[in-house]
């Protein structure tokens, strides 16, 4: 199926249709943030299920409750996802854990006003090309990829959904509210040292025992294992695991595996000139 048939154009982006119907998209431009929420920020494929493992374990101070027993959409909810308006978030003690793909500029009038705590989490994006590319050939409610090169194409032009991942970031890169910043590649590199830096932003101290316990329980094996966070509870219809698994590959610098030279030249030239003015220095890079 189409763009046409599958998306809807919201504030200049595709946004697939099924998971955002107009009424929840109209949910969240009225939704009223309270200053202690916690919201993770991710252009998709970035590691936005990772952390909706991670931050619950770490505000429940390593009870596993949350994460074997209520679905990662659900503990942690997507704000423009038709879920959220079925969840009573209002009533939900804080602090409340919330996921978002938006980009900065699409955020309502309170999170401006109230500047929640945000975490916003980055990765390679040949990386989050490669991981998309995948994602985009096992989910019914997306538009075929087609082959690597078309979908290169429409990846580099910001023409899938959530729009253009440089973008995306250079918008989140200039956040003024309480924000941390955190590469996908670090998550990997050292995971328990990363439990520690989010934990330390949220403000919560806790013991080595408790933070290794964590890193044990969000590591990508232990974590393929939940089903509460690996989509195995989603019908094959809407996605289809037998094609590729939703925790597919849980590395960095997978692309490389996909790429031909070509594509990486192409990628590269594009890249640089998007990201030429930005100062931030990327893990990658
Ligand atoms: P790959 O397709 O490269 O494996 P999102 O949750 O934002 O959609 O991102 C999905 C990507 O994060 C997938 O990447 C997935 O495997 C990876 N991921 C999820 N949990 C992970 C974990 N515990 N460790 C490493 N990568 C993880």
């Amino acid at each position: 199926m189409t763009e046409a048939e599958l998306y809807t154009v919201y504030k200049g982006m595709y946004l697939p249709t099924t998971l955002h119907p107009p009424e929840s998209l109209k949910y969240y431009e009225d939704f009223t943030f309270r200053p202690d929420d916690i919201l993770i920020v991710t252009y998709p494929k970035s590691g936005t299920t990772w952390m909706q493992e991670i931050v619950p374990l770490i505000v429940s101070e390593g009870d596993f409750t949350p994460v074997l027993t209520v679905p990662n959409w659900d503990r942690v909810p997507w704000l423009e996802e038709h879920r959220a308006m079925l969840l009573n978030l209002e009533e939900r003690p804080s602090p409340r854990i919330f996921a978002t793909h938006y980009h900065r500029q699409m955020m309502n009038e309170s999170f401006f006003k109230i500047k929640p705590r945000v975490l916003h989490v980055l990765r390679n994006p040949k990386d989050v090309f490669t991981s998309s590319f995948h994602y985009y050939g096992m989910a019914s409610y997306l538009v075929n990829p087609g082959t690597q090169d078309e979908f290169m194409e429409k990846f580099l032009d910001g023409k899938i959904m959530f729009g253009s991942w440089f973008d995306h970031v250079k918008g989140w890169l200039n956040a003024e509210e309480p924000t941390l910043h955190i590469f996908y590649e670090e998550m990997i590199a050292d995971l328990k040292a990363s439990v520690e830096k989010i934990a330390k932003f949220l403000g919560k101290s806790l013991s080595a025992e408790v933070i290794e316990k964590i890193a044990d329980k969000c590591v990508f094996k232990n974590m393929k294992q939940n089903k509460m966070s690996n989509y195995s509870l989603v019908p094959q219809e809407f996605m289809d695991q037998k094609k590729t698994e939703f925790l597919r590959k849980g590395i960095a610098g997978d692309w490389k595996n996909h790429f031909t030279e070509a594509q990486e030249q192409r990628f590269n030239a594009v890249y640089k000139d998007k990201i030429k003015d930005v100062k931030f220095k990327f893990m990658w890079d």
